[in-house]
């Protein structure tokens, strides 16, 4: 079962609560997703390889550390998950970002892919999928789905916020996917929302309504 994680960082609940609030508008709310996307980024790469290196400062030799192992990936769920891309890349500038959409089938219900570009080396990197809510579950699981399809190996999933439903969801679906959220809330309501959730995340990012 992979894992699931809440980012419980002060930083992190302090301007999630601040989203959270109908009275945040459009320029604050993006800026603070982008501001907990940024934090989410530092909390979720802590356990990145290091190896040792000397590097010559201008006093002396000294013995440091780099970053090895594999390169980075980031993976935004339209239209959503663009809205935590920026904060991301702040910290991890060398990560390739790329892009699924998914519309649900108003008949089957299922999501259906429209869009998928990613980075022609997604086999070598591990990714990370960004979308704010963790709702039903159905579009992580099938974006994950997507990206093992094309080779992609080591895959976390990142969301603001999750409901019980989407996670469980993501951990039958995908038990070697972790899961790191800012916040686990109580429930969907009947038209899939989380409950007590933000609203919609995409509306807030954008302005759209
Ligand atoms: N998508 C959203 O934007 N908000 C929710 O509460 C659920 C899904």
């Amino acid at each position: 079962m992979g894992k699931l994680v809440v980012l419980d960082h002060p930083l992190i609940q302090h301007k999630l609560t601040m989203i959270r609030n109908k009275e945040t508008g459009t320029k604050a709310f993006r800026e603070l997703v982008d501001e907990i996307a940024m934090l989410m980024a530092f909390e979720i790469t802590r356990d990145l390889p290091l190896e040792e290196v000397e590097v010559q400062t201008p006093v002396a030799k000294a013995k440091a550390y780099q970053l090895t192992g594999k390169k980075l990936g980031i993976v935004p769920v339209l239209r959503a998950g663009l809205g935590m891309v920026n904060g991301m890349l702040n910290l991890i500038p060398a990560a390739k970002v790329g892009h699924v959409g998914l519309f649900r089938d108003p008949n089957t219900l299922k999501p259906v892919e429209y869009y998928f570009k990613m980075p022609t080396d997604i086999a070598e990197r591990d990714l990370i999928i960004v979308d704010p809510m963790l709702a039903t579950g159905g579009t992580a699981a099938e974006t994950i789905t997507l990206l093992k399809k094309h080779g992609a190996g080591n895959i976390k999933l990142m969301c603001l916020i999750g409901a019980p439903e989407g996670v469980k969801m993501v951990q039958e679906a995908h038990p070697d996917v972790d899961i790191y959220l800012a916040a686990l809330d109580e429930r969907l309501n009947e038209h899939g929302y989380i409950i007590p959730g933000l609203g919609d995340a995409g509306d807030r990012l954008f302005g759209t309504k």
